[in-house]
C-alpha cells in the first residue's frame, strides 16, 4: 500500500519538488531556503486524500486503547496528519509522544492566570521532545536505504537520533560542541553507540562542518533542517488540542533555539484549522535566553524582518545557538498567530526552573525559559487571568544534574546575575548537607529549616 502523500514546497520561493530530489542539506537549489511538506490532497475540498475531521477524532481516540506499536506511538497515532512514508510498516518508534500535560496550581496561583498548564515533552523515550521528530525523520531515513545518519547537536537531538538510529540497525554520527553539552546528554550518545565527535567550536560551527561531510558522503542528515523532523514535532499541537476537546487554550510557549519547535507546533495548528478541526489558532509565543537571543532581537528591531546572528552564551546549553536555521518560520508562526517572541535572564531561567521542580515536575534549564517568559507576558498584561496557557517543556530535569545541583548550591549564577533575582532564588534553594548519621542530628537539620514540621 503507498500512504506517501507528499511533496516538498520551499518556504522561501515556494517550489515545489518530490520527497526524494532534495538535496542532501534540505535546501532549495533556486533561494537557499528551506522546505516544508504539504499535502496536496488536503487542498480538495472533499475527496479520498482530505481528512475528515470528526472521523479523525474518534480514530485518534479510539487508537489509544489499541495495542498495536504504530497506535501506541503518540506521533504515529495522528498518521493521516502525517503520510510521509511509502508503508507505515517502516516506522521507527519508541512509543514517543502521549506526554501528560500538567495543571501548575502553584504557577497559577502565584501568576493570577487560572489555568497554567505543562505539556512535558521531556517525558519522551530519551528524555526530550525531539524524539517526536526523530521516530518521523528516521524512518524517512531508513525507508530511503541510507545506512547512516547524522545531527549536529546541543545534545538532545544527538541523543534521540543515536537512539532511534540503534532502534533501526542504522548507524549514527553525533558532532556537538566540546564541552557545553549536558553530561547527560553526551552519555546517552555513547550509551546508544553513535560515533560522537566533540568539535572545538560551538553548535554554529558543528553544523557548517556536518554541512560539508553531508554532500561528501551518504550520510543522511537529520538536523531540523530536514522538514521531516517537523512532521513529527507538530504531534503535540494535537495532542494539546485533543486534550483540551479541540477548543484550543489561548497561550501556547515555546523555547526558541534553532527554531524548529516553534515552526513545527505552528505548523500543526495551521494544518488543523484549514481541516477543521479546530476553530481559531492559539497565540504562539517564542522565548529566549537573553545571551541567545537572535530572533528577540530581531522582533524588537524590525518585527521578526530579519535576523543578526549572535555569539551564543547561555548556561540553557540546549538552546545555546547563535544562526537559527529555522528563524523565518518560526517568526511567521509568531506574526500569524498574534504572539510574542522575548527574551529572559540567566537568573530569570534559575528561578523558573526551580519554581517548576516545587511543582513536582521539574525540566532541563531550556525549558523553563517558558515560564520566565510568561512572568514578563502576565506582567505586561498580555496574558487575561481568565486565559489558559501551555507551557512547552522539551526536556528532562536529569538531562542537566550539574545545573540544578550548581543553583541550589548557590554557585550557578555570578552575583551580578543573581542580584536581581536574590530574594526568589534564596527561597527556592535546598543544599543537601551533610549530617551525623544519628536521629538527633537530622531532627536538629529538620529544626533549622524554616517551616519543617518539627
Ligand atoms: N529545549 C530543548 C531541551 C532543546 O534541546 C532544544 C534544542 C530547544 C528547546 C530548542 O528547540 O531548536 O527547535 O528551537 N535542541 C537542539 C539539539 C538544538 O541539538 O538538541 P529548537
Amino acid at each position: 500500500m503507498n500512504d506517501n502523500l507528499h511533496q516538498l514546497r520551499c518556504f522561501g520561493c515556494g517550489a515545489r519538488i518530490r520527497g526524494d530530489q532534495a538535496n542532501p542539506i534540505f535546501r532549495c537549489v533556486e533561494c537557499d531556503d528551506l522546505f516544508e511538506v504539504e499535502y496536496p490532497g488536503w487542498n480538495q475540498l472533499r475527496g479520498t486524500d482530505r481528512p475528515n475531521a470528526g472521523a479523525l477524532k474518534w480514530l485518534w481516540r479510539e487508537r489509544r486503547a489499541s495495542s498495536e506499536l504504530l497506535d501506541r506511538s503518540g506521533v504515529w497515532r495522528f498518521r493521516e496528519l502525517l503520510p510521509i512514508l511509502d508503508s507505515f510498516g517502516n516506522a521507527v518508534s519508541l512509543q514517543e509522544g502521549n506526554t501528560p500535560l500538567y495543571h501548575l496550581p502553584r504557577t497559577s496561583k502565584a501568576l493570577g492566570v487560572a489555568q497554567v498548564f505543562a505539556k512535558h515533552q521531556g517525558m519522551n523515550p530519551t528524555g526530550s521532545f525531539k524524539d517526536t521528530g526523530m521516530t518521523s525523520a528516521l524512518s524517512v531515513a531508513k525507508e530511503r536505504g541510507f545506512e547512516w545518519v547524522a545531527c549536529a547537536s546541543t545534545g538532545n537531538t544527538s541523543a534521540a537520533m543515536a537512539a532511534y538510529a540503534a532502534r533501526a540497525g542504522m548507524k549514527s554520527l553525533v558532532i556537538i560542541p566540546d564541552g557545553k553539552i549536558a553530561w547527560g546528554k553526551l552519555s546517552q550518545s555513547m550509551d546508544y553507540g553513535a560515533v560522537t565527535c566533540q568539535l572545538a567550536t560551538d553548535f554554529d560551527g558543528c553544523v557548517r562542518v556536518l554541512t560539508s561531510i553531508v554532500q561528501q558522503a551518504p550520510i543522511y542528515l537529520l538536523n531540523s533542517v530536514n522538514p521531516y523532523r517537523l512532521e513529527g514535532q507538530k504531534t503535540p499541537a494535537l495532542e494539546i488540542a485533543e486534550y483540551f476537546d479541540w477548543s484550543v487554550p489561548e497561550h501556547i510557549l515555546v523555547p526558541g533555539g534553532n527554531l524548529a519547535n516553534s515552526s513545527a507546533l505552528g505548523k500543526g495548528f495551521r494544518e488543523m484549522k484549514a481541516l477543521g478541526l479546530i476553530s481559531r489558532l492559539p497565540k504562539i509565543s517564542v522565548i529566549q535566553a537573553e545571551g541567545a537571543n537572535p530572533l528577540a532581537q530581531s522582533f524588537r528591531d524590525n518585527g521578526g524582518q530579519s535576523i543578526v546572528p549572535v555569539k551564543a552564551q547561555t548556561r540553557a546549553t540546549a538552546i545555546r545557538i547563535g544562526n537559527p536555521a529555522s528563524w523565518r518560520k518560526a517568526a511567521q508562526v509568531v506574526l500569524e498567530t498574534g504572539g510574542w517572541c522575548l527574551d529572559v535572564t540567566e537568573g530569570e531561567i534559575a528561578v523558573a526552573k526551580a519554581e517548576l521542580g516545587r511543582e513536582g515536575i521539574g525540566c532541563e534549564p531550556a525549558s523553563a525559559v517558558t515560564l520566565a517568559g510568561l512572568k514578563k507576558l502576565v506582567g505586561e498584561g498580555k496574558v487575561a487571568p481568565s486565559d489558559t496557557v501551555v507551557l512547552l517543556l522539551t526536556g528532562h530535569t536529569l538531562k542537566d544534574a550539574d545545573y540544578t545541583i550548581d543553583f541550589h548550591r548557590g554557585t550557578l549564577l555570578k552575583p551580578e546575575e543573581a542580584a536581581p533575582v536574590l530574594p526568589e532564588m534564596e527561597a527556592l534553594r535546598r543544599d543537601a548537607v551533610k549530617v551525623e548519621a544519628t536521629p538527633e542530628a537530622v531532627l536538629a537539620r529538620l529544626k533549622e529549616i524554616q517551616g519543617g514540621w518539627v
